[in-house]
């Protein structure tokens, strides 16, 4: 049995991904800066291991006998890189949920290169955004290595945020200086343009409904990491991003044996070469459960050699993305027309 370090065990995504790991077969180690917060998770049979993303040698000591690391820890800004830094000093993979447009888009700039040499693999934003969208966009590309557009649109039911979540959202907007940012003419645009709103026509049962245009998520960093999509937008329905802005947003509440909440989710994703598109849909419950199977399948196939290439890289860029989807139908439902992956 392998064991797998999870750096932010006890927050409300590592927690869905140390139950994964179980679920799998892996032998969790918790991770964690707090030491009381790891033991209460602990229990029997669970090694915790107290580390602080600003104390290197806390993470050595931490990754110690780790064949993989996943970081849940988030703001990613604060702890990716040093995460980075340990698992290359490890010589093991690293895996994190990043939806943080900079963050991940630093990961690339400042680790792609010695990454490539150690012969390890990075692989950043493998979670419902940036690494589910990645998925299926590469899915619905098919044979196409480039196209003109890309559209991921996101139909959540509604958005209960995680502390973490809005934490991450605070950093990014810092970072931003306040700016708002797309993906146009195959480069990040900031700007202080209002953002559109406009109605995206899903598969039924869900139908048209009210998206935020430019809702910009970490599909912008991950698809153009691999793909030529010079256009790339995403797309959030109105009703999720106001849960998401609204000052009294509340904790997602768990409704299942799981864990997860009633949240339900579809991401509509059409990609346009010429006058053809190309369409694949997925759907599923809760954007925070759903991020442990993707990273947890993830860790599985890079510890069983069922990858592409080395260095930092997306889902899609690493792995056979149609084969991952179908590895995950018990937690998603695909819809992928047949010419859309041969
Ligand atoms: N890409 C995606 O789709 C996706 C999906 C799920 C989550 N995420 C991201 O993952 C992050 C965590 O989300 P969550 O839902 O698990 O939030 P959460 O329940 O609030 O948990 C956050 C976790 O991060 C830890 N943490 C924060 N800053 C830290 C630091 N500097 N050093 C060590 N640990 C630190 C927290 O530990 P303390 O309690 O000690 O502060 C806690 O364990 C967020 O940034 C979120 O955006 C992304």
């Amino acid at each position: 049995m392998k064991n797998v370090a999870v750096f932010g065990a006890y927050g409300h995504t590592g927690r869905f991904v140390v139950a994964e790991l179980r679920e799998r077969g892996y032998v969790p180690l918790l991770l964690g800066r707090d030491q009381d917060k790891l033991l209460a998770l602990a229990g029997p049979g669970l090694e915790a291991r107290q580390a602080s993303a600003d104390d290197p040698a806390s993470l050595d000591r931490a990754l110690t006998g780790a064949a993989a690391v996943i970081n849940c820890a988030g703001p990613f800004a604060t702890t990716a890189a040093p995460l980075i830094e340990a698992a290359l000093r490890a010589g093991i993979p690293y895996v994190d949920v990043a939806a943080e447009i900079e963050a991940n888009v630093d990961t690339f700039a400042h680790f792609a290169e010695r990454a490539r040499a150690a012969g390890t693999v990075v692989v950043p934003a493998m979670a419902f955004y940036g690494g589910l969208g990645d998925l299926l966009v590469t899915t619905a590309m098919g044979d196409w290595t480039a196209a003109d557009e890309a559209h991921i649109a996101y139909g959540l039911s509604s958005w209960h945020p995680t502390p973490g979540t809005l934490a991450a959202g605070v950093v990014s907007g810092q970072r931003r200086g306040g700016r708002r940012v797309r993906f146009t003419g195959g480069r990040l645009e900031y700007h202080d343009d209002a953002l559109p709103t406009l109605e995206w026509h899903f598969p039924a049962p869900l139908g048209s409904q009210s998206v935020i245009g430019e809702f910009t998520m970490a599909d912008v960093v991950t698809v153009p990491s691999h793909l030529a999509v010079p256009e790339v937008r995403t797309y959030m329905t109105a009703k999720a991003a106001a849960d998401l802005s609204a000052p009294d947003a509340s904790a997602p509440a768990a409704v299942d044996e799981r864990g997860r909440s009633a949240q339900t989710f579809v991401i509509d994703v059409l990609v346009r070469s010429g006058g053809t598109e190309r369409r694949v849909t997925a759907a599923g419950q809760d954007i925070y459960a759903i991020s442990a199977p993707l990273a947890v399948e993830a860790v599985d196939r890079i510890l069983t050699g069922r990858t592409r290439t080395t260095g930092v890289a997306s889902a899609g860029a690493v792995f056979d993305a149609p084969d991952f989807l179908r590895a995950l139908s018990s937690h998603l439902s695909l819809n992928v027309p047949l010419d859309a992956n041969g």
